[in-house]
């Protein structure tokens, strides 16, 4: 996968910067970009009949009526030399019909054309003729492309620098590199938004390269973080027809939707687990602990790759996840880690109220209890805690009004509180212990 920048052509033409500038503010990229390119399947050998037939996939298939718009030819497509007047030019054997033939081709099928240039002195060719890049020739590209009519510049960093000129290499895209990416990107998530998007380069879902959970993992994670989705298989030529399967995954609507989100904000990293047993080849029984993302409960989940939903969870999700599979769940009204609801979460049984699944970060006996009380009472409560460790509860007084508690919790969401009292309780609340460091 090349690493490379995308900036979208408005009507001034094209920007180029250094380092990190406020967005030009012309109405474009409001979501990430959407389409295809032609380098992650032909590499830097494209010609007109593979980009038209793509194109038309593309329009066929109903992926365009999803979103996927620009039509990108990778590198490949110039000849090597400038032309007399200083312009790129096309590979005449290539593209017989010239580049703005192409693009008029794009452009009827309600489609946008997308071109490709290189900020340093050549353009990345591994192996192949060398070509020409825009470095000092920024201004006439731009105008050249504007020209021709194109709508989006994936524009590559080789030969921008010294140290830079071998970058061109292309690595195997195997699963590590799609860590690799992932793991390059929590520095950059919080550039996410309207008019500019951290890009993870084009998708490989359709390659035959990754199984049906490693690409659903993958086009899950270049969505969430909010990447252009550039389609890089074959949807369609001579030899070749993307799977059903794959295509399934590309048109995901739920998926999509993550993606194109006018808010525009990217994920983050929250928790890593090291020893994670999905990276061992075997799928596993998930058991995802919602305060670990910041979360108590949620009115309905939506299951996205398993399509189920669920409602009124409450502290756990558990799912099995195939071998490099994900966990892709849509939560809607949710609460803040720590905040039980009685409405949601609380079972009445004769004057006593009981809270399950109540969770711990950790064994501790430093939680610490509020009762949150709808109305006024200068009742004394009751509290019992009850945890799998112990057969018999801790019992705690908690007195009138929001009154707090010290607790004992067991890690895990096995823990049940239970509160002996007649008066209304809106929510209990559990605060975890505070952590402290030796240095
Ligand atoms: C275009 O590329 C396809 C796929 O690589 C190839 O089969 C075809 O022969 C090429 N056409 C020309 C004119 O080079
Ligand atoms: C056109 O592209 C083909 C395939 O990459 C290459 O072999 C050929 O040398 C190119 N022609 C010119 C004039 O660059
Ligand atoms: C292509 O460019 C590289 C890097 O500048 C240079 O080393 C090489 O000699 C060039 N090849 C040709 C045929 O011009
Ligand atoms: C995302 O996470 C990374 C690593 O934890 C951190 O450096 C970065 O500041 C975070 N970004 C935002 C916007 O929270
Ligand atoms: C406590 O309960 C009241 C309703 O009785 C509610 O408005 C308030 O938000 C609750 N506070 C907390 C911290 O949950």
């Amino acid at each position: 996968m090349l690493q490379s920048m995308w900036s979208i052509l408005g009507a001034a033409g094209l920007a180029i910067a250094a380092r990190p500038v406020k967005r030009l503010d012309n109405g474009l990229a409001l979501t990430p970009p959407m389409g295809w390119n032609s380098y992650n399947h032909y590499t830097c050998v494209p010609n007109a009949s593979i980009i038209e037939s793509n194109a038309k996939a593309l329009k066929d298939l109903g992926l365009a009526d999803l979103g996927y718009y620009y039509v990108t030819t990778d590198c490949g497509w110039t000849s090597p030399y400038r032309t007399k007047a200083g312009k790129l030019t096309w590979n005449e054997t290539m593209f017989p019909d010239g580049f703005p033939a192409l693009g008029d081709y794009i452009h009827s099928l309600d489609l946008g054309f997308g071109v490709y240039s290189d900020s340093g002195t050549l353009m990345c060719m591994a192996g192949l003729p060398n070509q020409t890049g825009s470095l000092y020739h920024e201004e006439t590209d731009a105008d050249t492309f504007a020209e021709w009519g194109a709508g989006l510049l994936k524009y590559d960093n080789c030969y921008s620098s010294k140290a830079r000129v071998q970058d061109y290499a292309r690595s195997a895209p195997e699963w590590r590199t799609i860590w690799r990416q992932i793991n390059q990107f929590p520095p950059s998530a919080g550039y996410a938004g309207p008019g500019q998007w951290p890009d993870l380069d084009m998708l490989e879902v359709g390659n035959n390269i990754f199984t049906e959970p490693e690409e659903q993992t993958h086009f899950s994670l270049w969505a969430i973080a909010k990447s252009p989705l550039t389609i890089g298989c074959a949807l369609k030529d001579t030899f070749t027809t993307a799977s059903d399967s794959s295509l399934a995954i590309l048109k995901n609507a739920d998926v999509i939707a993550i993606n194109q989100d006018s808010l525009g904000k990217a994920v983050n990293l929250t928790r890593r687990y090291t020893n994670a047993q999905s990276t061992f080849g075997q799928s596993i029984n998930g058991k995802l602990f919602l305060p670990d993302a910041g979360i108590q409960s949620a009115g309905r989940i939506k299951d996205i790759w398993n399509d189920k939903t669920a409602t009124d969870i409450v502290t756990s999700y558990s799912q099995t996840i195939a071998a490099h599979g994900t966990l892709l769940l849509e939560l809607a009204d949710t609460t803040p880690a720590g905040t039980y609801k009685t409405d949601r979460c609380g079972h009445f049984t004769g004057g006593t109220i009981t809270y399950k699944h109540v969770y711990g970060i950790t064994d501790s006996d430093e939680y610490t209890l509020t009762v949150n009380l709808s109305g006024a009472s200068d009742q004394k409560i009751t509290v019992e805690v009850w945890s799998s460790a112990s057969s018999n509860p801790q019992k705690v007084q908690a007195s009138s009004g929001t009154t707090s508690a010290q607790i004992t919790l067991q890690a895990g969401d096995t823990n049940t509180i239970t509160l002996k009292t007649s008066a209304k309780v809106d929510s209990i609340e559990v605060s975890p212990p505070i952590g402290k460091f030796y240095g």
